[in-house]
């Protein structure tokens, strides 16, 4: 395992003649006529094209992802027979080193079919932490997901997601070189992956996969493979199957703040559509219609669950919210060091080679006064007008939002549930899923609710701000002429009146960059909301009843911006049975 996420080792290749090898291995990555090759070892045996045609949804493993070659073809495959984009590819693909940009493009620059598919594919692709990386290719109505871990380690990581698979490409370098990209073990684990009778495909027959796989009692057949070289072939005997579960026709979402946006846009890109019910006349009441909002990328040392989840759920919002353009706005994040515990986060981010997006300020680049003990840029910060982003979501997909239902209560009978609303409305469906902010504390024990202000001032009283600014709550750039600065944290209060004494706290933290002490009250715009969290600082993401279809997503906490795109894809994975693209423990800890 890794020491922390943003420790990645890449690909070490040495070109021979143009064609790749690696210098790990001592081996080449693929033959001379690769294509041909990939689609008479992994396309054809596990008749790819016949399932991309008449499965809504399939899900490949690849064990070996390496230049991502035989990905980008399976791409190029499943685009021409998805024509009408109705049906989803989902491909997971194990590799102990991720390739960089480069070398994926130079890779790829070898097949003039592939080259369209690779632009698109590297305008998304940005290997910049370990562990899990998901990426979502809208145009292909793909994903591709990356396990960067060894083989030994990799489904230790998955075993939630046994028996989903529907093919495999076995794709480890010569089995003399590569053996345990081969063993039994790995075998065994690729056979509990996946649905009873998947298929596999790989280029060698060698002695070591054969007996790996008697020794699974995996049937195959040794057939001629590509130039003359034998290969094998066969489905495999999974007893944890789970390819039964059935897709919910009806599927409800309550609440229609970010932890409803994020669940609704993971089904949108399923193509599935929802019901969404809000108790309020308009979008915006809750924590979510902030005017503005900051990404926070404080990570952690340790490679531990919550560092985990940190990185992974910071990087997938991030790529999500890039397609949202006109709500979201990539830029630099800088971290003042106000005191010594974030000085010393600071300078540690700074002397470490593994946290190469943090990059170190010089002291007096600061256009501000002292107080600052040290800083630092983050490259890959961001901020966001919740308002705008939420709409574009529901916007964007073919749910609809019901205005004034107030959830009082569910009934569950056999496997459906009705839900009746404050209006009198009452309504069944198959899975339901609460993402209600604060409300989820009726279905939820043990959550701490504290109250929040956050204020925008005229940008004329501030100083010039160009990118997100953290030290004692966060100052942001200026978004419709006003400069949004946050947040205040009240554990005892009555309702969400707002406090004069909470707006003059926030003033005096952010005074540092104010160009007059003297603003007046009524140019400052105020909004004060509820926050949620829990114990463990995890949020929830997860089915909270056993025997029923009731699932929540929510405690957010102070992160919700950059959690709830990850959270939406748990629960909607969940629900139908796809692969969920966080490892055991993270999991664990967004159960309740
Ligand atoms: C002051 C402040 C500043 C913040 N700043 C940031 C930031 O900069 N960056 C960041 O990432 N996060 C920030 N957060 C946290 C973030 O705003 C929250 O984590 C997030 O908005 C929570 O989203 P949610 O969808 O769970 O809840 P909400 O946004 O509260 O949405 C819940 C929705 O459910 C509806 N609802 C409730 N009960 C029912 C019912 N019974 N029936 C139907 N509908 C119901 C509500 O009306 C509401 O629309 C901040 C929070 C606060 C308070
Ligand atoms: C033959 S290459 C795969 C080629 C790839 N499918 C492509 O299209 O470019 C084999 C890959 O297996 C990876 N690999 C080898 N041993 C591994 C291990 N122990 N764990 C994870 N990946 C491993 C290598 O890094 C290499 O990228």
């Amino acid at each position: 395992m890794f020491e922390n996420p943003f420790l990645v080792s890449h690909q070490e290749i040495k070109w021979k003649n143009k064609k790749p090898f690696s210098k790990v291995f001592n081996d080449r990555y693929f033959q001379d006529s690769a294509l041909e090759e990939i689609e008479n070892v992994f396309i054809e045996p596990n008749s790819l094209r016949e399932k991309f045609k008449s499965q809504k949804f399939t899900l490949v493993g690849e064990l070996g992802f390496g230049l991502g070659i035989s990905f980008l073809y399976t791409l190029k495959v499943f685009k021409e027979h998805n024509k009408k984009s109705l049906n989803y590819l989902d491909f997971v693909s194990v590799e102990k080193f991720l390739p960089t940009v480069k070398q994926i493009r130079k890779a790829a620059s070898l097949f003039p079919e592939l080259e369209e598919i690779s632009q698109i594919f590297l305008k998304h692709y940005h290997p910049i932490h370990n562990g899990i990386i998901k990426i979502h290719l809208a145009e292909f109505n793909a994903a591709l997901t990356i396990i960067n871990a060894d083989i030994q380690d990799a489904f230790k990581l998955i075993q939630h997601n046994f028996g989903k698979f529907d093919a495999w490409f076995l794709d480890g370098f010569d089995p003399k070189q590569n053996p345990e990209m081969w063993t039994s073990k790995v075998i065994e684990n690729i056979n509990k992956c996946s649905k009873n009778n998947a298929t596999f495909g790989t280029y060698t027959s060698s002695g070591l996969l054969k007996k790996s796989l008697n020794e699974n009692q995996i049937g195959y057949q040794k057939v001629s493979g590509f130039k003359k070289r034998h290969k094998l072939v066969g489905s495999l005997n999974s007893k944890d199957d789970i390819s039964n579960t059935p897709l919910p026709r009806k599927i409800a979402v309550i609440g229609s703040g970010i932890a409803a946006a994020g669940v609704v846009h993971a089904f949108t890109k399923l193509r599935i559509s929802c019901d969404v019910f809000e108790k309020n006349s308009h979008l915006h009441s809750g924590a979510s219609g902030n005017h503005a909002a900051a990404m926070y990328p404080k990570f952690q040392f340790n490679n531990s669950a919550m560092n985990r989840f940190l990185v992974q759920s910071y990087f997938f919002a991030y790529q999500q919210m890039l397609q949202f353009s006109e709500s979201f706005y990539p830029s630099k994040a800088r971290f003042f060091g106000m005191n010594e515990r974030t000085a010393k986060w600071i300078e540690r981010v700074g002397a470490n080679d593994s946290f190469p997006l943090f990059k170190e300020v010089a002291q007096n680049s600061a256009s501000i006064q002292g107080g600052v003990l040290a800083q630092t840029d983050f490259l890959k910060g961001a901020y966001l007008e919740p308002r705008k982003l939420t709409e574009r979501i529901f916007k964007n997909s073919p749910s609809k939002i019901h205005f004034n239902h107030d959830l009082i209560s569910i009934k569950h009978n056999s496997n459906l549930a009705t839900l009746s609303f404050a209006n009198g409305k009452s309504y069944e469906y198959d899975a339901v899923i609460l993402a209600i902010g604060s409300g989820l504390q009726q279905w939820i024990e043990g959550l701490q609710v504290s109250k929040g202000h956050i204020i925008g001032i005229p940008k004329k009283y501030v100083r010039k701000i160009s990118q997100p600014i953290h030290h004692q709550g966060y100052i942001l750039p200026p978004l419709n002429d006003y400069i949004w600065m946050g947040s205040t944290y009240e554990h005892e209060y009555r309702d969400l009146e707002i406090s004069s004494k909470q707006i003059y706290k926030i003033l005096n933290a952010q005074k540092m960059f104010l160009k007059s002490d003297e603003i007046p009250d009524e140019e400052i715009l105020v909004r004060a909301s509820e926050r949620v969290s829990r114990s463990n600082k995890f949020p929830i993401a997860a089915k909270i009843s056993q025997n029923h279809c009731l699932y929540a997503v929510g405690a957010l906490g102070s992160r919700g911006f950059s959690s709830s795109f990850l959270c939406g894809e748990v629960v909607a994975n969940q629900i139908r049975g796809g692969f969920i693209p966080v490892d055991d423990e993270v999991l664990e800890n967004l159960e309740v």
